[in-house]
């Protein structure tokens, strides 16, 4: 026992918290898990917990699971049990503003989660109690994440670190360089495959960016511990009946390695 409860203490010796990384696809996480050193496994409430080190951080690396409670649920373990002191998450999403592309990278600089109505007793899409419905994210956390983001996906970074090599990204119909978009993002218990539900979606905040089924549930639990987190998603799809692209595809040569390239950067970036 004394053994285990030294493994979570918050490490001593370095001055930044513990990073939770959370990974929306096993095959992202299997790329990021690739790149980090000597992991350890810990099971906790049916996942594996990843703990190693990566660029001289500290790291817990997690399948988020999928869906709001899901992901909330791996959040809360992330925070008490491991007491990460910071929380990114990476995966896919599907793109709602007018200039998102699939392919693109959204940075969230605020969370709603749209399924989320107790009207009339509260405004729709609030957090009944909280009195918010908008989960931000610090301007600054957002700019300079935006940033490193920005370069990690340049195609030299990209070429460097030897991702998408043998993928032609032209041949998925993508873009050869992903614009990096910061913006609201919207999460529900719900996959958007239709051009009316994205309509609906846009229709009732205008102003989202992406839609996903998990980041405004785990930034509502880092928010409750005060914790920084950071929302990224490829853009995989538009959120509409079109499906143009092999999702699998997708996930295994362009969201994982960007995934990967992303998490990277950050962690190199990430200063005391
Ligand atoms: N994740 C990726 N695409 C999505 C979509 N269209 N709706 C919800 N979650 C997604």
């Amino acid at each position: 026992m004394m053994a285990l409860s030294r493994t979570f203490d918050r490490p001593m010796t370095l001055s930044l918290p513990r990073i939770g990384v959370m990974a929306a696809m096993p095959e992202e996480l299997q790329a990021l898990l690739e790149a980090m050193p000597n992991q350890q496994p810990v099971q906790r409430a049916g996942r594996v917990f990843w703990l190693g080190q990566w660029h001289g951080h500290e790291v817990v690396a997690v399948l988020s699971r999928i869906g709001k409670v899901a992901a909330a649920t791996t959040t809360t373990i992330l925070l008490t049990e491991f007491g990460v002191g910071e929380v990114w998450f990476t995966g896919v999403a599907g793109g709602l503003g007018e200039r998102v592309r699939v392919g693109d990278v959204v940075v969230a600089s605020a969370l709603v989660q749209h399924d989320m109505d107790a009207s009339p007793l509260f405004p729709r899409f609030e957090l009944p109690g909280s009195g918010v419905s908008h989960l931000p994210v610090c301007p600054d956390r957002v700019a300079r994440v935006a940033d490193v983001v920005r370069w990690a996906l340049s195609p030299k970074q990209l070429a460097l670190g030897g991702a998408l090599t043998d993928v032609h990204l032209a041949e998925l119909g993508l873009p050869a360089v992903p614009e990096v978009h910061t913006g609201l993002i919207l999460s529900g218990d719900q996959f958007i495959g239709s051009a009316q539900a994205s309509g609906a979606l846009r229709d009732a905040l205008p102003e989202a960016m992406a839609v996903e089924m998990e980041g405004a549930a785990v930034a509502q639990v880092c928010h409750d511990f005060d914790v920084p987190c950071t929302v990224l998603r490829t853009i995989s799809d538009r959120a509409d009946d079109d499906a143009h692209l092999d999702f699998p595809r997708f996930i295994e040569s362009v969201a994982s390695r960007y995934a990967l390239a992303m998490v990277s950067a950050l962690l190199a970036a990430r200063q005391g």
